[in-house]
């Protein structure tokens, strides 16, 4: 081993990384009060307490600000973290919310379980009935909030009319962009003043980062978001932000990839035998089909929902038979994998409501991913045998 002769402080030179740095540090050193009070106060760059703001949450955000054409972008902790933050930034004691009337479960319980405890109550709505949410909105919600693709029948909203309708009634207009993502259609630049994204999914990609993601479009909002972040806990760690920029890179090919598959796949699986039915919005039969060819430009996604004849035993049987399509309850995942929305995503919606939104025992819902599709095709005929 050989000593350096000089003690050198560990130094770049003129070099620097291709790839960025992660900044696993929750807390930074400051050379003194001064410096303190110019970041804190006058906005000079700098970073103190990771729970406030840290280097690889910050570049991730501008990112995905820009990506999803928002005029500001906040990381989360998660996409529950994404939706808790707007709802905590702009909702007071005494307020309603107007939401979709299907949306993921996990918002159903925000909404009716844990925000009426703060006295912030919610309706809903069949966000595609557009008269219907007009009449809603006469009761002055602060936040009328729906999905663009909803989960888990892919149902497609007007982004363009609600944010119209919204604002006429003094609402403003937030979007889970999630099924969709940015690649397919990007709400904001629609009219929407939030829109939010489950960094878990697609973007990220590879089933290893658990994050969100707020872009709004009025600066004055960035300050309430932020705060809600930091001080209600619902902020990003560094590696997984490090990790969700590196799938941001192959988002739009695998998205585009993966969209391909789904749309030759939910034709092949209607010709099926055992299928009972397919739903994705690229097919005419889907009921949203006209107005997903005007929303998502970008393509009709990479989910597709069918339901088996024979229900809840026939799933189980093709669990068994096609292990090659894991039953993993997330998706956005590079490869092909499948869930059960009645006892995962919507386990805690009453039965009437599951029924009510077709989410029946048989119902399976595919993320497809970028491997062959005679790959996919393969694996799935051994679980329709
Ligand atoms: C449509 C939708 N929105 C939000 C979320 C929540 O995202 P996360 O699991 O990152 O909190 C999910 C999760 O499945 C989802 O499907």
């Amino acid at each position: 081993m050989t000593t350096p002769k000089k003690k050198t402080k560990a130094s770049l030179g003129t070099t620097n990384p291709l790839v960025p740095p992660i900044y696993q540090s929750s807390v930074y050193t400051i050379p003194d009060l001064d410096a303190l009070d110019a970041i804190m106060n006058d906005g000079e760059p700098g970073y103190i307490y990771a729970r406030d703001a840290h280097p690889n949450a910050r570049r991730l955000a501008q990112m995905l600000a820009k990506e999803s054409a928002s005029a500001w972008g906040v990381v989360t902790g998660s996409g529950m973290a994404a939706i808790s933050a707007i709802v905590l930034a702009t909702v007071s004691q005494g307020q309603r919310i107007l939401a979709g009337n299907r949306l993921y479960g996990r918002t159903v319980q925000l909404f009716s379980q844990e925000l009426p405890r703060f006295g912030v109550n919610t309706d809903y709505v069949d966000a595609n009935d557009l008269d219907a949410v007009e009449k809603a909105l006469k009761k002055s919600p602060r936040l009328l909030f729906v999905e663009t693709v909803s989960n888990p029948l892919l149902r497609v909203v007007d982004v363009k009319a609600l944010a119209d309708l919204a604002h006429n009634h003094g609402a403003l207009l937030v979007v889970d962009n999630t099924f969709a993502t940015p690649v397919l259609t990007k709400p904001t630049k629609l009219g929407a003043d939030f829109v939010m994204e489950s960094l878990t999914k697609m973007i990220a990609g590879h089933s290893d980062v658990t994050l969100g993601f707020v872009g709004g479009m009025d600066d004055d909002m960035l300050p309430a978001v932020n705060a809600a972040s930091s001080i209600w806990g619902l902020a990003s760690n560094p590696f997984d932000c490090w990790l969700a920029e590196r799938g941001l890179a192959t988002m739009d090919l695998r998205t585009r990839a993966a969209c391909a598959n789904a749309g030759t796949l939910a034709d092949w699986l209607a010709e099926q035998s055992g299928v009972a039915g397919v739903w994705y919005p690229g097919r005419e039969d889907h009921p949203d089909h006209a107005l997903a060819k005007r929303v998502l430009k970008g393509g009709f996604g990479h989910m597709v929902c069918f339901e088996l004849d024979g229900g809840r035993d026939a799933v189980n049987r093709f669990l068994h038979a096609a292990p090659g399509i894991p039953f993993s309850p997330s998706l956005g995942h590079f490869a092909t994998t499948l869930s059960h929305p009645a006892t995962t995503s919507h386990r805690y919606v009453s039965p009437a409501e599951r029924k009510r939104q077709g989410i029946t025992d048989g119902l399976i819902r595919l993320s497809v991913g970028i491997e062959s599709l005679e790959a996919i095709q393969e694996e799935m005929a051994k679980g329709l045998e």
